[in-house]
């Protein structure tokens, strides 16, 4: 095969905007969490708050330094306040009664009555009016309730793990109970019904929600859709998984596939796989680079502020789509024979490659994967997959996916596996998968020297991944992970 096969029509496109929001700046914070090494003791509630208000005093020193650098809103990481690793007798004196906030208005800073033992939300609410400051952060709800109401549990109260927000004055603004939880937050109670949670700020209208919920329907996708949201303020405990799910790739995925400003705030415990926040926005991967990754045991939490300025959209229709109509020429001379590469527990279709260029096809159900590309990639292994079931380790969900990945070594039984090491360079590459959703997300991550990083110079067009002018680092993962949620049971 010859490289002048290959046709790649480069860019001729016509741009309009199609829409636009105020520029505003915006903080995340990573935070490495104090919380005490043994759990399963019940604490005394005044020493369950002696150690929420160390995690306090970082968050405000970084809400004043936030603040200080102008930005106006700030999101803290989900279990911020008290680590995890809980069972709910251990977590009870942790939580607060937390009041509905379209009920009644509350300014818990100039007013803590008429709720007791509120100190937390008492914290919060100065520390967002001392540094006028949109505060989003996540902290335990123990909700009251009777006999009256069969499904209140033995310890006649519902265990919630919250997202409340406050504005610059300290007002509190917004309360959010997590719906969707993993199978080892059993502290928690699921809430019987979802409620789509937003506030307004002078800068937009956000919506939030916290960690697993960005993988279901609802109330994530609902609430952006019918929301009309344009920001989210996500605090999250994500535990960061190459080659598909890592923090920093997966939510700045997120934020491109469905259009949104995703403010992502992680713990950070790199020793347990927790890290990895940034500011992501719709039309690259984020901000200029606005995004903390570091897995280092040594390396600490860390500040992220930036701006998102107004954004634009592509017009979808341009002669990048010329790119794609290459792609449906009947692949020539597949040689490799298909193979199974299994990546987080999923059993993906694949085919390897260690061509600098070419064209591969590869299905899995009714999905079909096709990429045409270029590069130089130094006989480096690389796999090419489709996966088209339900994913089962951990959590359930229906995905599809198509991938190229890098493999971590030069053997096939390495692909799929974590690697943070490549040296090849990928200059042109044209992917595409005939999923059953418009839900796709873009991943393109890369590797310099061992350290993660995200591009933004690709373009998401129908779904289809398009890399036109050669990325800066070393292709890791070019993916595109779907969600057609209406499969999901
Ligand atoms: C606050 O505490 C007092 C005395 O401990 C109690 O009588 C009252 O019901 C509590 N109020 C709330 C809202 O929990
Ligand atoms: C949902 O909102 C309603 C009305 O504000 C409130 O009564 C209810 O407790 C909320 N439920 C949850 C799970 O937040
Ligand atoms: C969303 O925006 C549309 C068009 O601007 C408007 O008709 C609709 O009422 C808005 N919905 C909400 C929930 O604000
Ligand atoms: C990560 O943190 C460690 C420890 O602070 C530091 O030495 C290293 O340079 C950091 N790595 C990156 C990529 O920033
Ligand atoms: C992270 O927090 C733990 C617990 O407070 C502390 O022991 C550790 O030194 C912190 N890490 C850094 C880099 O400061
Ligand atoms: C880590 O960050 C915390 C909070 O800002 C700070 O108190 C601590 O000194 C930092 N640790 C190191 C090793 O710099
Ligand atoms: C795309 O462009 C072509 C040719 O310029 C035009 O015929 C077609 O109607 C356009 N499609 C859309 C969806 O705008
Ligand atoms: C995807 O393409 C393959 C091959 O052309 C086809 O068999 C399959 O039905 C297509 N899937 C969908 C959802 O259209």
């Amino acid at each position: 095969m010859k490289l002048t096969v290959m046709c790649f029509i480069l860019l001729g496109a016509s741009k309009t905007f199609v829409h636009s929001l105020d520029s505003y700046r915006a903080a995340v914070y990573e935070h490495n969490v104090t919380f005490p090494a043994d759990r399963t003791k019940i604490l005394p509630r005044d020493e369950a708050l002696q150690v929420m208000k160390k995690n306090l005093v970082v968050y405000s020193q970084q809400a004043k330094l936030a603040s200080d650098k102008e930005a106006r809103i700030i999101v803290f990481p989900e279990y911020g306040l008290f680590g995890l690793g809980w069972t709910r007798q251990t977590i009870a004196p942790y939580l607060e009664y937390i009041p509905d906030p379209k009920s009644q208005t509350w300014n818990p800073c100039d007013k803590p009555a008429p709720f007791n033992s509120t100190e937390i939300q008492h914290m919060l609410s100065c520390m967002a009016k001392d540094n006028s400051l949109y505060i989003v952060a996540n902290m335990g709800a123990r909700q009251p309730c009777t006999i009256s109401d069969p499904k209140c549990p033995i310890d006649h109260q519902y265990q919630y793990s919250a997202n409340v927000v406050y504005g610059p004055n300290g007002d509190f603004l917004a309360r959010y109970f997590k719906f969707n939880l993993y199978s080892d937050e059993k502290q928690f109670d699921k809430p019987e019904q979802i409620n789509l949670t937003t506030f307004e700020t002078p800068f937009g209208r956000f919506g939030t929600f916290s960690s697993l919920d960005i993988m279901y329907h609802d109330p994530a996708i609902t609430l952006i859709e019918k929301m009309n949201i344009t920001n989210i303020a996500y605090p999250t405990a994500w535990i960061d998984e190459l080659p598909l799910l890592s923090a920093i790739e997966f939510h700045s995925a997120f934020a491109e596939g469905m259009h949104v400003n995703l403010l992502a705030a992680n713990l950070h415990l790199p020793s347990a796989g927790y890290h990895g926040s940034g500011l992501y926005w719709p039309t690259g991967t984020s901000i200029d680079g606005m995004y903390y990754y570091n897995d280092s045991l040594a390396s600490n939490g860390s500040l992220v502020v930036g701006t998102f300025n107004p954004f634009i959209f592509l017009e979808s229709n341009d002669t990048r789509t010329k790119s794609l109509d290459a792609l449906s020429v009947k692949s020539e001379g597949i040689r490799n024979k298909a193979i199974t590469v299994k990546i987080n527990g999923d059993l993906f279709t694949a085919i390897l490659t260690r061509d600098s260029y070419g064209k591969l096809h590869v299905c899995q159900g009714s999905l079909c994967c096709d990429a045409l590309f270029e590069g130089e990639f130094s006989s480096e292994l690389y796999a090419f997959g489709a996966f088209d079931g339900i994913h089962t380790e951990g959590d359930r969900y229906y995905l599809q996916a198509c991938v190229f990945i890098k493999c971590a070594n030069n053997t096939p039984e390495s692909c799929g596996t974590p690697t943070k090491v490549s040296s090849s360079y990928m200059s042109k590459m044209s992917f595409y998968g005939n999923f059953t959703t418009k839900y796709v997300f873009p991943e393109v991550l890369v590797t310099e020297n061992g350290v993660l990083e995200l591009v933004t110079r690709y373009w998401l067009y129908q779904n289809a991944v398009i890399i036109d002018v050669g990325l800066y680092g070393s292709p890791l993962s070019i993916s595109i992970f779907s969600r057609d949620y209406s499969h999901d049971n």
